[in-house]
């Protein structure tokens, strides 16, 4: 796998490194991606699924799509991607790994220092009185989960459209391409804001941008380099060659 040798000096001395995941790198564990001809959403309304009122008007339509998910993403395991970002945290004083992925294949593969920016669809919140209670589940007579506290109505802890985005989280993610030297946007179409503003917040501030994408995007066009291909390859080969310069280097 060809990169620049611009590149390649990063690989071995940076201290401080963003990544930035969409849902390309959990293609090839078997989830499905958001857009394209096979996405999510070109069969499915996100404004029958997605969003409060939706969910309000019809909580057990909302509750089977989000149990549904929910089962795949038990069905399947992280994948080469998932797991060579966890190994490339331990490489790096300074990692933050940001997601828009809410099937938590990322601590799954060993990361820990995760900032989620659309939610975990392993969490449910209570939408009367706030408390969280992970294993809330639809019964056996397909009712949406009650709070076990006041009675509520519970949802997945996911980001619906029209929604705002965890404060901490995106502070977060934003300090860290304020900071990085080295920002990765991995598997993500780059087309829904605010994620989507990262990479040119962290170009802004300095950093040198890669894209790893199976196609070009719409920032394509704006990042240091592209490096086309399967975030499961390509990832684990920036992790080795990593490894080698820095076993190198100590
Ligand atoms: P998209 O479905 O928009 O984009 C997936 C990207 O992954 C595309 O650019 C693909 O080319 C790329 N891709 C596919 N397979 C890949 C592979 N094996 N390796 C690398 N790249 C690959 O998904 P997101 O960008 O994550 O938000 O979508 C962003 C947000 O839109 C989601 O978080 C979701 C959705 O509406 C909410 O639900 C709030």
């Amino acid at each position: 796998m060809n990169w620049s040798p611009h590149l390649d000096a990063l690989l071995g001395s940076a201290d401080s490194i963003c990544v930035l995941t969409g849902a390309g790198i959990s293609a090839e564990s078997g989830v499905a991606t958001f857009r394209g001809p096979d996405g999510l959403w070109a069969k499915l309304k996100p404004e029958e699924l997605a969003n409060f009122d939706a969910f309000m008007r019809n909580p057990e339509l909302v509750w089977e799509w989000y149990s549904e998910r929910k089962r795949i993403i038990h069905d399947v395991a992280p994948n080469a991607g998932h797991r060579a970002l966890a190994e490339m945290e331990s490489l790096v004083r300074d990692f933050t790994l940001v997601t828009q992925n809410i099937d938590n294949l990322h601590r799954r593969a060993g990361s820990a220092k995760v900032r989620e920016l659309h939610g975990n669809i392993e969490r449910s919140f209570c939408v009367s009185c706030g408390r969280f209670d992970n294993s809330a589940t639809v019964g056996e007579d397909r009712k949406p989960p009650r709070c076990r506290q006041c009675g509520g109505l519970m949802r997945p802890d996911v980001v619906w459209f029209g929604e705002m985005l965890p404060q901490e989280e995106m502070e977060a993610a934003e300090d860290a391409c304020r900071r990085c030297e080295l920002f990765l946007s991995v598997g993500t179409s780059a087309v829904v804001y605010p994620a989507a503003g990262l990479p040119l917040l962290a170009r802004a501030s300095g950093a040198y941008i890669v894209e790893v994408n199976t196609e070009r995007t719409d920032i394509s066009s704006r990042v240091n380099e592209t490096l086309p291909g399967g975030a499961g390859t390509v990832l684990p080969a920036l992790v080795e060659r990593m490894k080698e310069l820095r076993k190198a280097r100590s």
